[in-house]
């Protein structure tokens, strides 16, 4: 998730930005550069890395003139590498812009462009912003008119900033899908942006979150806003708080988060009549019979579920293994297997060590990580990364889901190549796939609900989670995230298995986390959950559908889809697990024995 300052005033300009992009590191970033703009001289830095090399580069510059605007950016990859080329600020002939969000449409954007005459330098969706300012600025010569002419253009997600030497005492701004924060500074005649509060907190007291649609244009002179949409608020005072957005713990926010970086994972990707991805092409699947996914932790998790996916609607065989057996049981490979491997950081030892070996092999490569240019995206053929932005609480909350939403939309990209889903099928998909923001929204009430029940579930001496289908490696997951943060006993179990042994160990005080959904094998997943009742197994049901013999129940929204029901107790179980190791004193966001990473075997 990137980050945004901007600054209009007649303090250090350059301290501002500087100082403001250090705060946002917290967001995770592989490149930074500012834009500094004195009247009719642009000064640009951009590095990658840590800021301490854009702050070298600053201050090996010795600058001489005093900025009065400004405009700064850290850049986490989604189109393009991380290059210099490709971070923020972009330029056009004469105005910068930096930019969070997604531009859906900037590819038709781009040759539109082009025919007229620009010239493009770096791979982002970012630079037709710039350009396409400029296009109008140069048939209208009004740049506020051209602003806005700008806006009306683009699809997807915006939050921008720019200046242009077309006025040079001004910077432009809009928001749209992701987070921007216009402050009215400490100092006379100062405005300055940030894409969060920590910025800004102590430089002043005023501020606007910007609502969607709503955008402006600031100068020394003041703010003037597009619209009347608007309403000044008071900043927080703690920092730490917010860096957490509020929130208690970077899970809880990471929580909060899904619904957003899904859609800002789906952006661009999902077309009227099928799926696109920029970072591949159908010569992906030429040749391949089958598929094998590696992974480990919540990344396995995420691959299991798939699998359900790629046989049921791709028709393509597909196994999935946890990266640690993979390397020593010497495994048989066939060039006609495309390998994929999962990783939130892309620099698991295991999975990595996995991918190397499949490559070795002859295989065709491909991973679905959240960072770019990590050690398995630049070891595999092909990435797709899950635009998941920095994920810093230990146990994996938006990783997963994204993974999750990356694979579905790959297990349809295949069907479609391949002809194995009807037109009809596919679109009930894609329709689904576009609720799942939807059914990623934490509600109140259910947030509340896992809250209560934590009180419940402290004691006791296990708990399984059990499910069916997808469900199961849900309930792997739904366990995998209660053991981790709580440190209490808990499986994940399918349920159909329950019977061949593990039901043994219930009783009163063995908590059972059934995942109940409607639309997939109910009177199964109910007869398997009735035989745990019958043996007194404290029961807690997660369905849509009422259950009478459940101890305890979270209602899960009706939905008539599979896979929306599977998101909606995603989020159940993730309130749950964490509430409970908030209730248990434990370090939510730092569990012990644990790293965020890990890269030893
Ligand atoms: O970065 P990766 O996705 O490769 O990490 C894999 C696992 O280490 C990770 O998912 C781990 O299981 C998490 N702590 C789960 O919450």
């Amino acid at each position: 998730m990137c980050g945004i300052v901007g600054y209009i005033g007649k303090q250090d300009t350059t301290k501002y930005l500087l100082d403001g992009l250090k705060e946002l590191e917290y967001r995770g970033y592989d490149s930074a550069g500012i834009a500094l703009l004195n009247t009719d001289k642009i000064d640009v830095f951009k590095a990658l890395g840590k800021l301490e090399n854009l702050k070298n580069k600053v201050d090996n510059a010795s600058l001489s003139s005093s900025y009065e605007i400004g405009i700064g950016h850290t850049r986490w990859a989604t189109h393009g590498k991380p290059t210099e080329l490709n971070a923020h600020p972009h330029l056009g002939e004469y105005s910068y812009v930096v930019h969070n969000g997604i531009i859906e449409n900037y590819k038709e954007l781009k040759e539109e462009l082009i025919e007229q005459g620009h010239s493009f330098v770096s791979q982002t969706d970012t630079e037709v912003i710039v350009h396409l300012f400029e296009n109008y600025q140069n048939k209208l010569n009004n740049p506020i008119e051209a602003f806005k002419e700008t806006i009306s253009r683009l699809d997807g997600a915006f939050s921008i900033l720019l200046i242009s030497k077309a006025d040079p005492s001004k910077i432009f701004f809009f928001k749209h899908g992701s987070p921007l924060i216009v402050a009215q500074g400490n100092e006379e005649g100062e405005v300055l942006f940030a894409s969060s509060d920590a910025p800004l907190i102590g430089l002043a007291n005023d501020v606007v979150y910007l609502e969607d649609g709503v955008g402006g244009i600031a100068s020394t002179e003041g703010i003037e806003f597009l619209s009347d949409d608007y309403s000044w608020s008071t900043l927080p005072t703690s920092k730490q708080f917010a860096q957490k957005d509020g929130y208690r713990f970077f899970m809880e926010k990471e929580i909060y988060e899904q619904s957003d970086v899904v859609s800002d994972c789906m952006l661009g990707r999902i077309q009227d009549n099928g799926i696109d991805f920029d970072e591949i092409d159908e010569s992906l699947i030429e040749g391949i019979k089958e598929i094998k996914i590696c992974a480990c932790g919540t990344s396995y998790h995420a691959g299991l579920t798939s699998s359900y996916l790629f046989e049921r609607l791709s028709k393509v065989k597909c196994n999935v293994e946890i990266a640690s057996e993979f390397r020593y049981k010497e495994p048989l490979l066939s060039d006609d297997t495309l390998f994929i491997v999962i990783s939130q950081s892309g620099e698991t030892a295991d999975t990595l060590e996995a991918l190397k070996m499949a490559k070795n092999a002859g295989l065709k490569s491909l991973v679905v990580c959240n960072v770019d240019n990590s050690s398995m995206t630049r070891t595999a053929d092909h990435t797709i990364l899950t635009r998941a932005g920095i994920e810093k609480g230990v146990a994996s909350t938006k990783a997963f889901s994204t993974q999750t939403v990356v694979l579905w939309m790959l297990a349809l990209y295949f069907a479609k190549a391949k002809e194995t889903i009807s037109s009809e099928k596919l679109q009930e998909e894609l329709h689904a796939l576009r609720e799942v923001p939807k059914s990623l929204i934490v509600e109140d009430k259910l947030h509340e609900k896992t809250r209560r029940l934590a009180k419940r579930y402290l004691h006791g001496h296990g708990f399984f989670f059990i499910g069916r289908d997808v469900f199961f490696p849900l309930a792997l997951e739904g366990a995998l995230k209660l053991k981790e943060i709580s440190y209490l006993h808990a499986e994940g179990y399918p349920a159909g298995e329950m019977k061949h042994g593990p039901i043994a160990l219930a009783d009163p005080e063995l908590f059972t986390i059934a995942l109940m959904p409607q639309n997939l094998l109910y009177d199964k997943i109910k007869s398997n959950v009735e035989e745990l009742s019958a043996r007194d197994s404290t029961i807690c049901a997660i369905s849509p559908l009422d259950f009478e013999l459940a101890d305890d129940f979270i209602k899960t929204l009706k939905t008539d889809h599979y896979m929306l029901e599977f998101f909606e107790m995603l989020i159940a179980l993730q309130l749950l697990s964490m509430e409970i190791s908030i209730r248990l004193g434990n370090d939510v966001d730092m569990p012990r024995n644990l790293a965020k990473s890990v890269t030893v075997e």
